[in-house]
């Protein structure tokens, strides 16, 4: 199996190089408005924002902000299939103009923003973060009133796409072995994520070198989200032979995560300089989907273990791995594992090669 990860440096107010219905899932995390380092490219983008922060005018600017999203909203109603999935990644931001503290509240204006343009809302996660302690000590310290509550979540809200829902053949493989386990969809479907703590970034770079400082400076400078959140998403609401688009990419987590689940994937940033250490992920890839289709065996089989030792075992035997799993819906479950990577004919994107995960290559 081949898949294709195309890379595009451009605004994404303009997805001119995406076709209309050609993408099933977008995964993406943008610049959050009223949140400071993202000033000035907002700014660039529409220089009134720059004039509305200047004259303390928090809520032109974040109107302003968000306006600009919006151009971005209306590209992927365009270029995701009925039935697609958008996962949006925000926070909100806490902010003081012109000696007046309060809540941006980015989330609730996304949503508004996708159901006007014909989204279905679908119950969205609210991800946990643990910030460090000085940011929880804001406002008036221990007395009352003017206390403010620290903001430790993020979202990711969720949204199908109008028209009918996606639909495939009869058993198809492509939908079968992109199963998930049952435990994974009782970890992974739950409203709240306390667990993701970057588990996979530590697989990306198990073994490797260290992150080079300028890959870890962009990395800061691009507010990158762990792996484990674009995978988790990719293999919740994805199926392979799917496209997965990030209009905002960055240093190219979502990329990296759907070419790890075998999916294709399109990114668009409009900063350059991601694109340069992105090389340097790619080179590691072959060796993270094998960790990471070995990590989510060896977790299954602990499960199994302990339904065992509890007396409950799972009824069902899998197809491809010798292990049995709790619903007949998980039997096909086949990760891939990527074998080969190369630069496509354009130079914009890689060409990957992927074979089934064995338990073999597992080991
Ligand atoms: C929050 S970061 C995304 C980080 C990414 N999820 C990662 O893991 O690296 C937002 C990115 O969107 C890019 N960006 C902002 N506006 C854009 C636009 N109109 N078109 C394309 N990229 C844009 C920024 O340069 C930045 O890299």
């Amino acid at each position: 199996m081949e898949t294709i990860h195309r890379v595009v440096v451009g605004d994404a107010r303009q997805l001119s190089s995406v076709d209309d219905a050609s993408v099933e899932l977008v995964v993406t995390s943008p610049p959050y408005p009223m949140i400071e380092m993202w000033d000035d490219l907002f700014t660039d983008l529409e220089p009134s924002i720059g004039d509305a922060l200047e004259s303390g005018n928090g809520r032109a600017a974040f109107e302003a902000m968000h306006a600009q999203l919006d151009q971005v909203w209306d590209e992927l109603e365009r270029v995701l299939v009925d039935g697609g999935i958008a996962c949006i990644n925000v926070g909100d931001a806490t902010r003081t103009l012109d000696d007046s503290f309060r809540v941006y509240p980015n989330h609730a204006r996304i949503l508004e923003a996708f159901e006007a343009r014909g989204f279905d809302p679908l119950p969205d996660v609210l991800w946990r973060k643990p910030t460090n302690s000085t940011a929880k000590f804001m406002g008036s310290g221990t007395l009352p009133p003017n206390a403010y509550v620290t903001l430790e979540h993020e979202y990711v809200l969720l949204f199908r796409k109008g028209g009918d829902r996606r639909s495939f053949e009869p058993g198809a493989d492509r939908r079968y072995e992109a199963a998930f386990f049952w435990e994974e969809r009782n970890r992974w479907f739950t409203d709240v994520w306390t667990d993701v703590r970057g588990e996979l970034q530590a697989l990306e770079f198990d073994g490797a070198d260290a992150e080079s400082d300028r890959a870890a400076d962009l990395r800061d400078r691009s507010a990158a989200y762990p792996l484990e959140i674009p995978y988790r998403l990719i293999s919740m609401y994805s199926a392979y032979g799917d496209t997965v688009l990030d209009p905002f990419w960055g240093t190219g987590t979502t990329t990296l995560a759907a070419m790890c689940a075998g999916r294709d994937s399109i990114g668009v940033e409009l900063e350059e300089t991601f694109l340069e250490v992105f090389d340097d992920r790619v080179d590691g890839v072959p060796a993270l989907s094998r960790s990471i289709g070995r990590a989510r065996l060896d977790r299954h089989q602990t499960f199994v273990a302990d339904r065992r030792a509890a007396g409950k075992p799972p009824q069902y035997d899998a197809t491809h791995y010798d292990t049995s799993v709790v619903t007949k819906m998980e039997r096909d479950i086949r990760f891939r594992e990527v074998t080969g990577v190369a630069d496509l004919e354009d130079g914009a994107g890689y060409r990957l090669t992927h074979e089934p995960l064995t338990i073999d290559s597992a080991e």
